[in-house]
């Protein structure tokens, strides 16, 4: 049965290219939705010579037929989002009122800007390499039931309260905790209240906005942000974000039914990458590691940090496929992989056979040995490629490997930063 919906996420430690494929896909959709994480992520879409990194905002944003959603499990900075809006309108992209967020957001205040560059700061080398964008202790808030909701900005005086204790509480750890300064209680609320009327105008009630989109008939795309290596329950804990990553969030982040989410499209790095600290079995500190980093110019669209390169791995992957119940694949960077004489797949971990793929985000992660299949490279051209048939034969025999391997089908691959360079084997709203 062709399914209305789709959920986009990324299967490895982010960075996977999610920008570009949601951009490309939203031609198919008429909503796109974030559902978790807030202004960490760096979606970089290139459009002609247009390069546009959306941090908060639905990738969908660029295309003006398309309503764009910020469900309740995003963690929204008002700073971040006006600023945001301010750049891609200043594009010429128009906005008007395309945007919807729901009033359950939780709202980023300085507050925990300043606990996750302190707690951070504290840590030294033990640090998680967080993007310092106040991730972690919004969502922290949200759990410990002192957060503020967007929908509470409707009644400045509740929140002027709650903010007094809530503020009192912060900078008693700040100050006497990790002897940094305080911040200023009037000072972040006059911020909020200058700001509550700009974001109110674009507060809905998400879960019956997009019930009834789906009665109306149209297609939801819903957009994954980070990784699901990432993910604070199935990822490399403690080296993870605040918010699960996997599909299964795209319902309880925007409140739609699990039944509802449609097919579920992993993309992936024809090899892997991660940013910050935590296990990676198949980093490679080699030529060819630096080589991966040079050519698929691995830096942060966030944060700008080198990113750390290694082979793909297909440990991982197996177990991401199954935490989110991978419908299709989409494997992005493979013209980065031009001109390797070999290439390598983990396949297997030494020294933890009895955990299998149960392994990844587990203590033992760390010490894993990977067992590597060594496949030849190709010496022939894949960048911009957009037939099947005209890849390289090695080039199409490694990704004939990847999805045996995997136990998925690959619907999409990218050869290039621009929307063109896709090769397009099913389309997932229509096929
Ligand atoms: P936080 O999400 O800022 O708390 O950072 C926690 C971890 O997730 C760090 O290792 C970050 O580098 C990583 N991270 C957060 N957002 C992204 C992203 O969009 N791409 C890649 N890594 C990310």
């Amino acid at each position: 049965m062709k399914k209305k919906n789709l959920v986009v996420i990324g299967t490895q430690w982010g960075d996977e290219g999610k920008g570009k494929i949601v951009d490309l896909l939203t031609e198919y959709a008429s909503v796109v939705v974030r559902f978790q994480g807030g202004h960490n992520a760096g979606h970089t879409v290139i459009v002609g010579d247009k390069q546009t990194v959306l941090h908060l905002l639905p990738s969908g944003i660029l295309h003006d037929q398309v309503l764009c959603v910020i469900g309740n499990g995003v963690v929204l900075s008002p700073d971040a989002l006006l600023k945001e809006i301010d750049e891609v309108e200043a594009q010429g992209v128009s906005i008007g009122d395309r945007l919807k967020i729901s009033s359950a957001c939780q709202l980023i205040l300085p507050y925990h800007v300043a606990l996750d560059q302190a707690r951070e700061g504290a840590k030294g080398d033990a640090k998680i390499g967080t993007t310092g964008r106040g991730i972690g202790p919004a969502y922290e808030d949200k759990v410990a039931r002192r957060g503020v909701r967007l929908g509470e900005l409707l009644n400045l005086d509740t929140v002027a309260e709650r903010l007094r204790e809530v503020m009192d509480y912060h900078n008693f750890v700040l100050q006497g905790y990790f002897h940094q300064p305080v911040l200023d209680y009037q000072q972040v609320l006059d911020g909020l209240a200058q700001r509550a009327p700009v974001l109110l105008s674009m507060m809905a009630d998400v879960p019956s906005l997009l019930q009834q989109k789906m009665k109306d008939g149209a297609s939801i795309l819903f957009e994954g942000a980070q990784g699901s290596l990432l993910d604070i329950d199935h990822g490399t804990y403690p080296f993870v974000t605040s918010s699960n990553t996997a599909a299964g969030a795209a319902a309880i982040g925007t409140g739609i039914g699990p039944g509802d989410l449609g097919h579920i499209l992993g993309i992936t790095k024809a090899y892997t990458t991660r940013v910050g600290s935590g296990p990676f079995p198949t980093e490679l500190f080699d030529e060819i590691g630096e080589h991966l980093g040079r050519v698929g110019a691995e830096f942060g669209a966030t944060t700008g940090r080198a990113r750390r390169c290694g082979w793909f791995d297909a440990v991982a992957m197996r177990r991401v496929c199954d935490l989110n119940g991978v419908d299709g694949l989409c494997i992005t960077k493979l013209d980065v992989l031009d001109g390797l004489d070999s290439i390598k797949i983990a396949v297997a971990y030494k020294g933890c056979e009895e955990l299998g793929g149960a392994v990844v985000g587990s203590d033992q992660y760390s010490q894993v040995e990977p067992v590597y299949e060594e496949m030849p490279g190709w010496h022939g051209n894949t960048s911009g490629v957009t037939d099947y048939d005209l890849l390289p034969a090695n080039a199409r025999a490694y990704i004939e490997r990847l999805s045996e391997i995997l136990g998925a089908p690959v619907d999409m691959i990218s050869t290039g930063p621009e929307r063109t360079e896709t090769i397009i084997l099913k389309k997932p709203f229509t096929d």
